[in-house]
């Protein structure tokens, strides 16, 4: 606020005034447009039946699965990663004793080195091994090229009961490739709901298959959501988070703050930070608002990890551009914590560290950052958890996916396309010889040339 960090930089009580005034309509607004059903990820944690569902499978196929791989890419992948590192053990691939269920590998991206090293370690496991493919389309290249690959090997080393045994399709409920391949080789499948985009997908089928069968409490993680959906909705302004999140945002955008860092304070958070940054940046950066004018509008999210990046970024975040808006996420208590050992004899120095916990170290580390971004001025705000566990992060999730919404409201822009995407996925089929026409008398080979030349290196400028 304009006391801590003076009126160029700091909000003013009266421009709160402003944002709650302008930001109080859209809570009604979007309170709205949920009840007649347009944003059906608002309601995915009373969706009892997909829960269900998920655990009906985990039951049919959790005993035996000694390695579950989850295949999918951006909305079918990060917030599976974000709730495995958030809640289960910094070391559950690693120690059978501290794991719940089968060691879990996620694949979100094509490079064959990573992928054949994996395979190599999986190729003699596989009969005790749940490939889950998560695609709405099945027509994602990285996806698809990954489930093909590992069609194939199984295939040949199970043959085609093996292939249908262990793999699980997540998608589209009716239409698409994965849908006919999967009614095809008669695969067990999971839905991807209509109407829920990739990004806001996490509390579906699609997060909560991988979570349930590493023991995550998806029941408590969903009763997280629906708490704060009761939060998230209460028309009073002052009262709901996600709405005076949204406005900070907006607020500090308007006012040259272009970039936004998330920075947890606890490592389980790690991986929201990249949830996080696919849900702000697929939402908000748009070329049109709603009224089709160009506003080429979106900040842009920025993960760090503190302290780690303390040591790496502090130094640009404090003496660099103004140009940020810092969010911390912190935990008040951790689920384990140690003590720090006695200062060894020759270096009393360190006196003042021993005795003290970690977690003390961890949290006054955040507070000392946050004083030396004070004091150039940078804005700073708090996403304080009790502890980090399934019902907060439940919560926090389902706050984050609403601040996402009211910040689209207030930009006035369509919050849950992605047109900009689909020209990069084009241009890849066109590259990789896609037969037939790419628009109107314009095929994919024409489009390829079209692409190689701009793009091809020119050797010209080689050094
Ligand atoms: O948020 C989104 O919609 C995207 O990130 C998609 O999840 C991603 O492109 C993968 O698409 P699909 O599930 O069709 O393979």
């Amino acid at each position: 606020m304009e006391d801590v960090i003076g009126d160029e930089h700091g909000i003013s009580a009266s421009q709160f005034e402003d944002l709650a005034d302008r930001t109080s309509p859209l809570i009604s607004q979007l309170n709205t447009e949920r009840k007649a059903g347009k944003t059906p990820y608002r309601d995915l944690p009373y969706k009892n039946e997909i829960a269900e569902h998920v655990r009906k499978l985990v039951a049919e196929v959790k005993n035996g699965c000694e390695i579950l791989v989850v295949l999918g890419i951006g909305g079918s992948a990060l917030g599976n990663i974000a709730l495995q590192t958030a809640l289960n053990p910094y070391m559950y691939n690693l120690d059978e004793t501290q794991r719940k269920g089968p060691q879990l590998f996620i694949f979100d991206n094509v490079d064959p080195s990573q992928f054949a090293s994996f395979l190599h370690l999986v190729g003699d496991k596989l009969d005790k091994t749940i490939f889950n493919v998560i695609s709405k389309s099945g027509r994602t290249a990285e996806t698809a090229s990954q489930f093909m690959i590992v069609r194939q090997m199984l295939l040949e080393k199970l043959g085609p009961d093996g292939f249908c045994n262990q793999v699980i399709a997540t998608t589209d409920a009716k239409g698409g490739t994965l849908r006919s391949i999967a009614s095809d080789a008669n695969l067990r499948t999971l839905e991807v709901p209509d109407g829920v985009g990739g990004r806001f997908s996490v509390l579906s089928a699609v997060g909560l298959f991988s979570a349930a069968m590493c023991g995550i409490d998806i029941d408590s993680l969903l009763a997280g959501a629906r708490d704060m959906d009761e939060r998230v909705s209460f028309e009073d302004f002052r009262k709901n988070p996600a709405a005076i999140n949204a406005a900070i945002n907006y607020h500090f955008y308007n006012h040259g703050k272009r970039n936004s860092v998330i920075m947890p304070y606890s490592y389980a958070l790690k991986d929201m930070a990249d949830w996080y940054r696919q849900l702000w940046a697929e939402s908000l950066g748009k070329r049109l608002d709603l009224n089709k004018r160009d506003v080429w509008i979106g900040p842009t999210p920025i993960k760090a990890l503190g302290t780690t990046d303390q040591h790496s970024q502090v130094q640009l975040y404090r003496e660099g551009p103004n140009d940020k808006l810092f969010t911390f996420l912190q935990a008040k208590y951790f689920e384990s914590d140690l003590t720090i050992g006695p200062a060894p004899d020759c270096a009393p120095e360190l006196e003042f560290l021993a005795g003290k916990n970690l977690s003390v170290l961890l949290n006054n580390e955040k507070q000392a950052t946050e004083f030396a971004l004070l004091q150039d001025k940078r804005p700073c705000l708090t996403v304080l958890f009790d502890e980090v566990d399934a019902r907060t992060v439940g919560q926090f999730i389902y706050f984050f996916e609403v601040t996402t919404s009211f910040a689209g409201a207030l930009f006035n822009i369509d919050t849950y396309n992605q047109p900009a995407v689909e020209l990069g996925k084009d241009a890849t089929f066109a590259l990789m010889g896609k037969s037939g026409n790419y628009k109107k008398d314009y095929t994919y080979e024409q489009f390829a040339k079209d692409i190689r030349a701009k793009t091809n290196v020119d050797e010209s400028y080689l050094v």
